[in-house]
């Protein structure tokens, strides 16, 4: 059985006083709560990653940077080596289409950035997914197997839960058009089939692939209710602490 995973990505969004606020309604709101196999994941911006750490200690919430630089350490000025000495990070999100997009991130950087987190111990979120230009131009099988296959060539996977994929149409984040769940099981169910190829069966049965763009609870069930989608990696929506518990309680809900 996959884990169902409800991941909420803040982008440059919060102070520390909104993290904290939010990180004491969601201890208190997890306080004897059965969550199943639901798992809780929340990206604050870098700053802000020792101190959720510290709010949420013994909660089970994991936490999860929002990227990594691929290099261990040097000249390069700007960019973070992702914090190990963290103790209790175990997420980094890599590739998502900001990154993509304003950083010019390549897939082979995109690799490289997914080995250093491996490399750390770490679970990566691996982020893919096509413009609408992409879409329209009816290419969006190609421009998935091609992340896949840049982002994850000669990549060694043993379980499946060494790694999350996050699918986000790159047209549905932040704009209030979400994929619909055919839309979006379509894709992922490429995605769970290329799995099978390169590795097998058994690996891509229990690995959770994430949708995300314009998630809400308004939504969630329905993308849930598709047999390969996972749970969400949720921007907007993740940011108000009672948008993010409804989410977390339909997941827990769903059948
Ligand atoms: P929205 O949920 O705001 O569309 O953002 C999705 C996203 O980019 C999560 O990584």
């Amino acid at each position: 059985m996959r884990d169902i995973i409800i991941a909420g990505n803040w982008k440059m969004n919060k102070d520390m006083e909104a993290v904290r606020a939010f990180c004491k309604d969601v201890a208190g709101a997890f306080k004897g709560k059965v969550l199943g196999r639901v798992l809780p994941i929340l990206a604050p911006a870098y700053p802000f990653l020792a101190i959720m750490l510290r709010e949420l200690e013994g909660s089970l919430v994991k936490v999860a940077a929002q990227d990594t630089s691929s290099h261990a350490d040097g000249a390069f000025t700007g960019e973070f080596r992702l914090p190990c000495w963290l103790h209790g990070l175990q997420y980094c999100i890599v590739g998502h289409s900001e990154r993509r997009a304003y950083h010019h991130e390549s897939n082979e950087i995109i690799r490289e950035k997914l080995l250093a987190v491996m490399d750390n111990g770490m679970k990566p979120i691996l982020c893919i997914g096509e413009t609408l230009e992409q879409r329209d131009g009816g290419i969006t099988d190609q421009v998935i197997l091609e992340q896949l296959d840049g982002c994850l060539r000669g990549v060694q996977l043993y379980s499946g839960k060494e790694l999350i994929i996050a699918y986000e149409p790159v047209w549905a984040i932040g704009t209030g058009r979400n994929a619909t769940g055919d839309q979006a099981q379509e894709v992922h169910r490429l995605i769970r089939k290329w799995l099978t190829d390169q590795y097998s069966k058994d690996l891509a049965d229990s690995l959770s692939i994430l949708y995300g763009g314009s998630v809400k609870p308004q939504n969630l069930e329905e993308l849930l209710s598709q047999p390969d989608i996972d749970g969400g990696l949720i921007g907007g929506a993740s940011l108000d602490s009672k948008s993010y518990l409804a989410m977390m309680d339909i997941a827990i809900n769903h059948k």
